[in-house]
């Protein structure tokens, strides 16, 4: 076939790769085993076994020679390593909070921040649930509601600020329950379970405007706010011209505090730390890491790992490499949304997110169809994607029925700086191979079924 002339410019990555880590390739008969033997879950396989791993964008970051070097460097004293402080300083630079406490990875920042600020009966308003982050409110006694904007439930949505705070349903609550019962709101940015989707600079600004006015304390969930600050460079109205730099500062200054998965943004492999302001909240938490992760300048993690996030705080603001990040999955996404296969739009800053109840909608929510077409993509090339539907929703703590989210999804999610243009094609390629042979798939039944956090660890038979 002749080749056309292009009618832009591309992209390339902004890197060149110096180590690399062969991949396996599977027969489709050993997979159909290697997932049964997993029930059907792809938490349960072996990474062996996977060919392209779009598990997880969290800790499976490809690290730079200057985060390596940065290794080398880890002064692995109990108290008061150095890479603790230029962690601490890079931290003040970058999101500009006060004051740093290292945990091991975002979950234990949530634990952390829940058991301080949330007492049994209160309510947590937030964009959207993340998974682990309601669990700990909940442990705590808090109870979670949500107070997203309602596109975002709707996949077919093309607002580009998915992940706004729904300012009404937030001032409901506050009038509802009382301003003392609301020990703080939990914005997120990019918003994982609504397909990776911003807030905006100017709905944040009215967040901190309605806390203010009732006296709450806002708490930023910063895993991903430099893809955020991307997104809001590229769509929001007076913001083209400021660096990403300063829009991340500009986000985080309407916060009280940040709870971080290094994991993520911060590209490296473990890590994640809480933020705070205020210095008695810094007080309770200093103290509490010490009961839960270790002292407070190492916070669960090697004196290394923190070498690498400070570094990576320095890499993760270059333009050149976002545009390359987020190009990447918008290539992906692009592919997808050319052969009509649906998907959430706009296309997310993490991931694409495979829109299963319309793929599969044959099969009921309570037979699991996000997690079938996880599993039928796993078949077809090796591809490791993850379920994000009824079965990541589990169960109302009250009454103990399965949550009915209305994204019933799959997240194909892209690991930063790891896989090229040809493996996104290949993925592409296999979604639309089990998208022309839907019909045929049918559902699962759940066989076992954790009481936390089910999805990780639940098996399932096939129908
Ligand atoms: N907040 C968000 C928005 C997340 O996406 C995650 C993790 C966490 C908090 C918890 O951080 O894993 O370091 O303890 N997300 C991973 C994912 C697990 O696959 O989306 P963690």
């Amino acid at each position: 076939m002749a080749h056309m002339k292009p009618t832009r410019r591309s992209w390339a990555e902004p890197f060149k790769i110096k180590v690399v880590e062969p991949l396996t390739t599977t027969t489709r008969q050993y997979r159909a085993k290697a997932i049964k033997a997993a029930g059907y879950n792809t938490f349960l396989l072996r990474s062996e076994d996977v060919y392209i791993d779009l598990l997880t964008d969290s800790g499976t970051n490809a690290m730079s020679d200057y985060q390596w070097a940065g290794m080398m460097l880890g002064d692995e004293a109990y108290a008061g390593s150095k890479n603790f402080y230029n962690l601490e300083t890079n931290m003040r630079k970058y999101y500009g909070y006060q004051f740093l406490v290292p945990t091991h990875q975002g979950r234990g920042a949530e634990h952390i921040i829940s058991q301080i600020m949330i007492k049994p009966g209160d309510f947590i308003p937030g964009n959207m649930y993340f998974t682990t982050t309601r669990e700990h409110q909940e442990r705590a006694g808090g109870t979670f509601v949500d107070v997203i904007i309602d596109a975002a439930h709707d996949p077919e949505s093309v607002y580009p600020f998915k992940g706004n705070v729904h300012l009404q349903k937030l001032e409901e609550l506050i009038r509802k329950v009382g301003a003392k019962r609301i020990p703080y709101i939990s914005v997120a940015a990019t918003v994982n379970m609504a397909g990776g989707q911003p807030i905006s600079m100017e709905n944040m600004r009215e967040v901190r405007r309605l806390a203010n006015k009732h006296g709450i304390k806002v708490i930023l969930d910063a895993t991903r706010a430099v893809e955020n600050a991307y997104f809001i460079k590229i769509r929001e109205k007076g913001y083209a011209r400021k660096s990403v730099a300063a829009i991340l500062k500009e986000l985080c200054s309407y916060t009280d505090g940040a709870t971080m998965s290094g994991k993520k943004d911060l590209l490296v492999n473990i890590g994640g730390f809480l933020a705070v302001n205020d210095e008695k909240l810094y007080d309770e938490a200093r103290n509490m890491v010490v009961v839960f992760e270790g002292l407070h300048t190492y916070g669960g993690l090697a004196g290394r790992d923190m070498e690498a996030m400070a570094r990576g705080m320095e890499e993760m603001v270059k333009e050149d490499y976002l545009r390359s990040r987020i190009g990447q999955v918008e290539y992906l996404g692009q592919k997808l949304l050319d052969w009509g296969i649906p998907i959430v739009q706009p296309i997310g800053g993490h991931a694409v997110f495979l829109d299963a109840k319309k793929i599969l909608k044959h099969i009921p929510q309570d037979k699991f169809p996000a997690q079938t077409l996880a599993a039928e993509i796993y078949i077809d090339s090796g591809v490791r994607t993850m379920e994000r539907g009824i079965v990541s929703a589990g169960r109302d703590s009250k009454t103990g029925a399965h949550r009915h989210p209305k994204l019933e999804l799959v997240r194909v999610t892209i690991p930063r700086r790891v896989y090229t243009q040809a493996h996104m094609d290949v993925t592409a390629e296999s979604i639309l191979s089990v998208y022309e042979d839907r019909k045929r798939i049918k559902g699962l039944n759940m066989v076992y079924e954790p009481k936390h956090l089910r999805f990780f660890q639940a098996r399932f038979d096939k129908l």
